[in-house]
């Protein structure tokens, strides 16, 4: 199996860069702001990080506090977040708290929850956090290059009484495209990847880094919670002979289990926590590989076993479950239905009704109950009352697939295909495969107009996104 997909960078490089994963960002300065407050700020400017290491040249970034991923924001179940976010770019932007239940105002969503933070300027969001769970933070404006570019950062919100591991650890997934200097490539926006599977790129990195081996002990018990920050990669890790414990997706607990076929998949934008018992030897070595695409197949690290002896000689026998989060439980047989169809892209229809192209952005190539968003295209497909039960039944009708996110709110994923799921786990990003049927069901209990889009960047900016109002 190569060692990536990548193409542009070389092999040499790329086995040059051993660097052990380590936390994520920087941990980022407290600031005391009365009881339960816990206050920083993040600055959104350029950086250059060394993304590819070795001998090779630093990548020039956009980057929040100067580093890829921007601070880990690491805070406990109840507590409330103030973040005072300075503008450094040279264009407008936004943040946004993915997967948080927040309020409308808080969402960062440009023209629709707030003005853009225009460039010099500074916004301060401020929200509590009712729920445990992995999360992470990212600009929602043009984020399709801003998110490519290197601005995102995980937000990690700890349970009162965490499950017992012996590490908790967070790798950031993130897929770049590279040139031979290591420099990101500027074709965001094209017609090319806005019309089939977006900017899929060439560089995959684990913290912002690209990882060669994840130093671990015989014996010990990780929680390792996976965010995909990629534009458009959806992952397919495997552990060989090793068997995670799914415990939680888009940070919301669910029956613990071993994922389907051993893979762990995640799409843009979502989250997985494992629990991971380490099984192996000292000395040994196993690789986790992505296998997602067909023949495009690489290996994303490996797992090294150091040389101390094993800490435990059976797995530990504490219990996995997560105590659950705060979401309304969605009333089934009351809750009222609304179907909402994904059209477009190749070979998909809409193309051939003639896409428009406008600018850097091909606006029309994908729609949502055969629209298109275009601009800031900002009235809501869809009205809700709050406090009811609702049931979209979603249907993929195209040849792509869609990681389907719904801002403000958590949903349970209670049918795929006509069948129910295992445990009707609550997500916030859904993703369909081609022509697949996927049925979610939720309170909607958030006021305000939420987001509704593909988070394939480029499906978003190509018309894949839409409004639901929640009033
Ligand atoms: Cu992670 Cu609307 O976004
Ligand atoms: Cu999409």
């Amino acid at each position: 199996m190569p060692r990536s997909c990548v193409s542009s960078v070389s092999r040499r490089s790329f086995l040059a860069a051993s660097a052990a994963v380590t936390a994520a960002g920087l941990a980022p300065r407290w600031a005391a702001a009365g009881p339960g407050v816990r206050e920083l700020r993040l600055a959104a400017g350029l950086g250059r990080v060394h993304l590819v290491g070795g001998s090779d040249p630093e990548t020039a970034v956009w980057a929040y506090n100067g580093a890829v991923p921007g601070p880990e924001i690491r805070l406990r179940q109840g507590d409330r977040l103030r973040v005072t976010v300075e503008n450094r770019l040279a264009e407008e932007t936004t943040v946004h708290w993915h997967g948080l239940r927040v309020p409308n105002a808080m969402d960062g969503v440009p023209h629709l929850t707030q003005r853009p933070i225009a460039p010099g300027a500074t916004f301060v969001y401020e929200f509590d956090l009712p729920d445990a769970g992995t999360y992470w933070y990212h600009p929602h404006q043009r984020s399709f290059e801003q998110v490519g570019r290197g601005l995102y950062g995980p937000l990690i919100v700890d349970e009162p009484e965490p499950i017992e591991v012996d590490r908790d650890l967070t790798w950031l997934l993130d897929d770049w495209r590279l040139l031979p200097d290591a420099q990101i490539s500027a074709d965001f926006g094209n017609f090319m990847d806005a019309s089939h599977n977006g900017r899929v790129g060439n560089t995959v990195t684990v913290n912002g880094r690209i990882v060669e081996s994840f130093a671990v002990r015989a014996g010990e018990r990780v929680r390792l919670r996976l965010i995909n920050a990629a534009n458009a990669r959806v992952f397919g890790l495997e552990f060989q002979d090793h068997r995670p414990q799914v415990i939680a997706l888009d940070g919301q607990p669910l029956a613990p289990h071993a994922p389907d076929s051993g893979r762990v998949v995640l799409g843009p934008a979502m989250r997985a926590d494992l629990v991971v018992d380490m099984s192996g030897r000292p000395g040994e070595r196993f690789t986790v590989a992505d296998r997602f695409y067909r023949g495009l197949e690489y290996r994303l690290l490996d797992l090294v076993y150091d040389a101390a002896p094993p800490l435990r000689d059976h797995p530990p026998d504490a219990p996995l479950r997560l105590a659950a989060n705060t979401m309304p439980e969605p009333d089934l047989a009351t809750a009222e239905r609304h179907d909402i169809a994904f059209g477009g892209g190749m070979m998909g229809g809409m193309m051939g009704r003639g896409g428009m192209r406008r600018g850097m952005q091909h606006a029309g190539i994908w729609s949502i109950n055969g629209v298109a968003a275009t601009g800031h295209l900002m009235e809501p497909f869809l009205t809700l009352q709050r406090g009811r039960s609702y049931l979209l039944a979603m249907h993929n009708d195209t040849a792509w697939h869609h990681p389907m996110h719904l801002h403000g709110h958590a949903f349970r994923v209670t049918a795929r295909n006509g069948r129910p799921t295992r445990d009707r786990e609550w997500q916030d990003t859904v993703l369909l495969a081609p022509r697949e049927r996927v049925e979610v069901a939720f309170v909607a209990d958030n006021p305000g107009d939420w987001m509704f889009h593909c988070h394939i960047l480029e499906h978003q900016a190509a018309g894949m996104t839409g409004v639901i109002r929640v009033a």
